[in-house]
């Protein structure tokens, strides 16, 4: 069974995470989200991924290859020009000839996929797409079904007054081949807008696939936050790395803790970390692999990625932050606050209101002390 995974957007809603990193390469607890991704579908009976790539193409070409790593095939295939979510599978659809999985490559789900496959055939369905629900559909894609899961309309980030039903696209779809027809060839083509609407003004048989699995967009710096909480607190199924020294603490190799360093869980610890004397590290949160913690930090809710300078007595709290960073002593970092990669933050600077760093920044001392 094939699918199709897109992967090509900008991810502007992350920056600036996302600007050295794709969307869907961010570390989740230190392994790429795509890793994530198919494995899971792998274990799920997806044994071959076409990635429809644009944006940082040459990071999925490194770090996947040709997927024998993962034990799946892979093909990663890049566009000349984002083409949108339907037009990047029309343009893959020479690879294309059979009932295929679609997939956003942003959304963590344990969405079960050979039931939604059962379901899909049994109807006779030309496209399933999974549904959930949400408590404020005003976002997202409404999905109106009849009572047997027919679709009957789509609805596009829906005003209050408009709102039907809790239901949403999920971005999990399943399709026949056909359907592609209407899709134009060469040009920036939408499933949302596009596709969906005149499939379904034509007669196709289009049904949602509505289920409470777990599901989370891991797009928005808060929702990348919450799916790590998710991931540490056990309500999604993610192999956690490293030796579980406590039921709710996890330490990787040539990691040094301390003796008076309290660890509260859930929290994930990376290779070849330190940790000094006194800190505090209050879960969830991950610390990525190289880091260095120093005496009396405090640091709670927060996703540190690899090899971070972080030093004395400071406080950081529900941030995330990138790769290779250097912060200085007695700095604060207020929750919501993003630092990407290799920024140099001098002493005694208090970071807050939604902060984000841009990578290479740098911040000397006391300048930022709201
Ligand atoms: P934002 O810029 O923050 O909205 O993120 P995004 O660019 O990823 O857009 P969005 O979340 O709407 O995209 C949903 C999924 O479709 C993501 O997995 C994107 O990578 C993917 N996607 C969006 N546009 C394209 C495109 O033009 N080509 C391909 N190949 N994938 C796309």
């Amino acid at each position: 069974m094939k699918a199709v995974i897109l992967v090509g957007g900008l991810g502007t809603r992350l920056r600036p995470l996302t600007c050295n990193t794709p969307k869907p390469m961010l570390p989740l607890v230190g392994t790429p989200f795509i890793e994530w991704m198919l494995t899971n579908l792998r274990d799920q009976g997806i044994d071959e991924a076409i990635l429809a790539v644009q944006y940082l193409a040459d990071r999925f070409r490194a770090s996947l290859g040709d997927g024998s790593r993962l034990g799946m095939k892979v093909h990663i295939i890049e566009e000349p020009e984002p083409r949108g979510t339907a037009g990047a599978v029309k343009h893959v659809a020479h690879l294309l000839d059979d009932t295929m999985f679609v997939f956003n490559g942003d959304v963590m789900t344990d969405l079960d996929l050979q039931g939604m496959l059962r379901y899909h055939r049994k109807r006779k369905s030309e496209l399933t797409i999974a549904l959930t629900p949400v408590e404020d559909p005003t976002a997202f894609g409404l999905v109106e079904t009849t009572a047997a899961g027919r679709i009957t309309r789509f609805l596009e980030k829906p005003r209050p007054e408009e709102v039907t039903t809790n239901m949403i696209n999920a971005g999990t779809y399943i399709m026949e081949p056909h359907l592609l027809d209407y899709v134009p060839a060469r040009q920036h083509y939408m499933f949302e807008r596009g596709l969906f609407p005149t499939a379904l003004q034509n007669n196709h048989a289009m049904y949602g696939y509505a289920s409470d699995a777990y599901w989370t967009d891991i797009g928005k710096p808060q929702t990348y936050l919450e799916v790590h909480h998710d991931i540490l607190n056990g309500k999604v199924r993610f192999g956690l790395p490293g030796q579980q020294i406590r039921p709710d603490v996890w330490v990787g190799d040539n990691t040094i803790i301390h003796s008076s360093a309290q660890i509260h869980g859930a929290v994930v610890i990376g290779n070849g970390v330190t940790i000094e004397a006194d800190v505090t590290i209050v879960g969830p949160t991950v610390i990525g692999a190289g880091s260095h913690i120093g005496a009396g930090t405090h640091i709670s809710g927060s996703v540190v990625w690899q090899v971070n300078h972080i030093g004395t007595q400071c406080r950081i709290d529900r941030a995330v932050i990138g790769n290779h960073n250097y912060i200085a002593n007695q700095n604060t970092i207020h929750a919501g606050t993003i630092i990407s990669d290799r920024c140099r933050i001098a002493s005694h600077n208090h970071l807050a209101n939604g902060l984000r760093l841009w990578p290479n920044s740098t911040i000397s001392e006391q300048s930022i002390t709201f």
